[in-house]
Formats: structure tokens, C-alpha cells, sequence
């Protein structure tokens, strides 16, 4: 069987009629004595095929016969409509070659998460994993489209930074031959040098935090997708980023019908959230509405936690950007807003479904003093940011950005219940294998 003679199952469907030629995967298999039924997959789709002892031969039915689920294949047939096949069409199968037979595959009806994730590397081939990594692959695309066409340029991060960004607690340490370094929590310090040369620039890249959380939104390794902007303030990059995640969500649904149906994701409320304003509000009024309208006290000054933001975003039904948290409980190059002392020039996006923070960002502090002043409170040593100082030394100006959680984002729109499942291999405090 030639190569090229071969076509994908969902052209085999579209096709419709006639002579065609498929190759994947066994999905499911039953039989009788006479007649064995195969769903074949690949990446398209899967579709029935019919093995008939009287068309095949008995030597070649008794091979069939045999066949166990993800063994590969390639098939000769004629396609048909069949309204009682799982996809509408059925394959009558003149020839058949088995390329990889296959032992009893581990993974059967049932069986527990944890199960599913040790053996990773073969449920990715599961119609969930599929569809979830198709819909991954398109978001990151339209995050890199939704920048370049706004003449964003992509610029890369290096991963093994000489510091801590985003809290000690969670840094990743890297023995580099002999001496220390930290794998990336985030580009931004590197993004802060690089738009003086670029302007606006933006990366999708992995990022690691040694989060010691054990919750469905926590991972060690993700990517994050983030932007920087010279002569950009707070406000600017809020609207950024709402257009932004709009921009992904009309993606996903222009091209992922068939996706977000097999993974039972409603899509009148993506269309809702692809067309709806989001809402911006402060901290200050956050705890306002978290008081009245749901009796919950927030002490002034305390991160919004989970049950807070999972609220805050069931009040809007729509994501909301928060501004204007407390300043000291924030990154050190968070500057303090002077129009509303105590609170910093900040965002987080919070989406809704109990999905929570999905983009964090700010305006950048251009106060030295401050910064050092900050960084000592924390136990960090402000010689190791000299870098850093340098770029408000020379010719500093205004500039903004912020990081969307990508994996986050794909939790939230194909309406996953842990991260894990945004990712192909996950990495968590409990798991780094396979
Ligand atoms: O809010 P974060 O920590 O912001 C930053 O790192 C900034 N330096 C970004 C910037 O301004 N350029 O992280 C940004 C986003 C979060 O909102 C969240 O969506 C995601 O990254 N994130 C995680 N996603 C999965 N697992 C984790 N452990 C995550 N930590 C943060
Ligand atoms: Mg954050």
C-alpha cells in the first residue's frame, strides 16, 4: 500500500462514497464469528469499519479476530453513509494490514485520575487529550497572531535566570556547574530590558514556580504568554489583555465546534464571554461587593483567595480585572499608585466558573529606592538586581505588562476540572513523571 494513497479518517468522511485507503488506531473492537467491527481513529477523527470473514478470507478474519484495541492499522475499503455508525459512515474493508499488533492496552473504562496520569504517555491518545491539545495549539497560535498583528515583537527569555522574581518560596534552584541559578518564573525583568530596544515585544514560554499547592490550578512547570510595553501605563494593558482573551476565545470557537462538544463545553457562554465587556473594579471595591453581597470579610490588605475571586467572578459572569491591590502585599517592582496612597499601579484577571486568576500584570516601578527598600523587607540582597536598577538609570520610561497563565486559560474555556489535563505531561509538587 503506497503512502500517499492513504487519506485522513475525516477526508475518508467527507469523501463519503467510493474507494479509500485510511491508517491509525484501533479505538474500539467487537465481533462475532462472521463479522468483526473495528472503530479505527487518528487524529481527525474515528469512524467503523466491518470485516467480513467472507470477504477477507478465514486466515485473515482469524487475524481480526485477534486484533486488540490501539493496535495499528491501515485499511482498503469502500466508505459509506450509515446512520447507525458512531460517526455516520462506515468503511466495508477489502484488505487489511496490521502495522503494530498490540498487548492489552492498561487503560480500560474507569479507571482513576491518577491512574490516567501515571500512564500519561498513552492516554494523550484519548478523544479528551486530543481535543484539549488541538485546542491548546490553537490559543497559543492566536496569542501569538492577536500580538503580531498589533506589531508586537516576539522576544525570547532566557529560562536560567541569576535571581528570583516572583517570591523566593516558589524558585526553582538549578545547580549550574557547581554554583546556583533559578529557572525562569517569569521573562519580565529581561522583557523591562528588552523594550527599550523593541518597543512592545511579547513570548509564550515555559515557567516554573516550585508551588507547593496541591490544588487543580497549580502546576510547576506551565507556560506562560506574557507582554511589555514602553510608554504604557495601568490602564492600557488591562484593555490589552481583555481584548486579548477575547481574541483567543473567538479563535477557539471559529475553529473548535467539534472539539468543545466532545469535551461537553457549552458555547453560548464562550460566545458570551468572546463578545462581552469585562469589567474593571479595584480591590477596594471587590471587598465591598464581596461584603454585601455575599457577607464575606475581607481584612483590608489580604490577597483575594480563592473562595473571594471564585465570588467576586460569579457576581460578574463575565471575567473581571481587579486593580489596585494593597501595596505591600506586592512583587517589589509594583509601584505604589500616588493618587491612591497604599495601593499599587496592579491587575489580576479573574475568570469566571471558578476558574480564578488567569492574568496577572502591573505597571513597572521606575523607583530605585523603593525597589531596594522593598527587596531588603523581603531578604533579597538589591545587589543581585543591579541589572534591573540599570534600566532606570538609562533613559527609563513608563512601561507595562503583564503574563496570562496559558494553561489556566485552556482549564477555563474547554472547561477542564484540574490544569493537569491542559497540559501534555504535567508537572506538579507530586508529579514528574513521565
Ligand atoms: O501573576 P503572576 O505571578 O505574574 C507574573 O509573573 C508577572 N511577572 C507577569 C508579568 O507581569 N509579565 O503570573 C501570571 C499568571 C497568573 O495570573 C496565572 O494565570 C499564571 O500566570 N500562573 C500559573 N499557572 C499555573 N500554575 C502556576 N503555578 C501559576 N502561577 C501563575
Ligand atoms: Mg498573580
Amino acid at each position: 500500500m503506497a503512502d500517499k494513497e492513504f487519506i485522513s479518517i475525516q477526508e475518508a468522511i467527507d469523501k463519503g462514497e467510493g474507494k479509500v485507503a485510511i491508517r491509525g488506531w484501533i479505538y474500539r473492537e467487537r465481533g462475532s464469528s462472521k463479522i468483526k467491527f473495528i472503530v479505527m481513529r487518528d487524529e481527525t477523527n474515528i469512524i467503523q469499519c466491518v470485516i467480513e470473514k467472507s470477504k477477507v478470507g478465514d486466515e485473515k478474519f482469524d487475524v481480526a479476530d485477534k486484533l486488540q484495541i490501539e493496535a495499528s492499522m491501515k485499511i482498503h475499503g469502500t466508505i459509506k453513509e450509515d446512520k447507525r455508525a458512531p460517526t455516520g459512515y462506515e468503511i466495508n474493508v477489502d484488505d487489511f494490514e496490521v502495522v503494530g499488533p498490540c498487548d492489552t492496552f492498561p487503560i480500560s473504562k474507569d479507571q482513576s485520575p491518577e491512574f490516567l496520569l501515571d500512564n500519561r504517555h498513552l492516554w494523550i491518545r484519548s478523544r479528551k487529550m486530543v481535543a484539549t491539545m488541538k485546542i491548546r495549539s490553537t490559543i497559543i497560535g492566536a496569542i501569538h497572531k492577536f500580538f503580531r498583528e498589533k506589531g508586537y515583537i516576539e522576544f525570547d527569555p532566557p529560562i536560567f535566570q541569576p535571581t528570583q522574581s516572583e517570591g523566593g518560596s516558589t524558585v526553582f534552584k538549578v545547580d549550574y556547574f557547581g554554583d546556583t541559578t533559578y529557572l525562569a518564573q517569569t521573562w519580565q525583568f529581561y522583557a523591562e530590558a528588552a523594550i527599550f530596544a523593541l518597543g512592545k515585544i511579547y513570548d509564550v514560554s515555559p515557567t516554573f514556580r516550585a508551588e507547593r499547592s496541591k490544588t487543580s490550578r497549580h502546576l510547576t512547570e506551565f507556560w506562560m504568554a506574557e507582554m511589555e510595553a514602553a510608554w504604557m501605563n495601568l490602564h492600557s494593558v488591562t484593555e490589552i489583555a481583555k481584548e486579548e482573551i477575547r481574541f483567543i476565545i473567538k479563535e477557539v470557537l471559529k475553529h473548535h465546534q467539534k472539539e468543545l462538544e466532545l469535551l461537553k463545553r457549552d458555547t453560548k457562554i464562550l460566545e458570551h464571554y468572546a463578545e462581552a465587556e469585562y469589567p474593571t473594579i479595584t480591590y477596594k471595591e471587590a471587598l465591598k461587593i464581596l461584603k454585601e453581597k455575599y457577607n464575606m470579610d475581607v481584612q483590608w490588605g489580604k490577597d483575594l483567595r480563592t473562595i473571594e475571586e471564585e465570588k467576586l467572578a460569579d457576581h460578574f459572569k463575565v471575567p473581571v480585572v481587579v486593580t489596585h491591590y494593597p501595596v505591600e502585599t506586592m512583587a517589589f517592582y509594583k509601584p505604589e499608585d500616588p493618587k491612591e496612597p497604599g495601593t499599587a499601579l496592579c491587575f489580576d484577571m479573574i475568570a469566571p466558573e471558578g476558574y480564578c486568576e488567569i492574568v496577572g500584570g502591573s505597571q513597572r516601578s521606575t523607583d530605585v529606592e523603593d525597589m531596594i527598600k522593598r527587596l531588603k523587607a523581603m531578604g533579597e540582597d538589591p545587589k543581585n538586581y543591579e541589572w534591573y536598577f540599570d534600566l532606570r538609570k538609562y533613559g527609563s520610561v513608563p512601561h507595562s505588562g503583564y503574563g496570562v497563565g496559558v494553561e489556566r486559560v485552556i482549564a477555563w474555556i474547554c472547561g477542564l476540572e484540574n490544569i493537569k489535563d491542559a497540559i501534555g505531561f504535567p508537572r506538579t509538587m507530586l508529579r514528574k513523571t513521565p
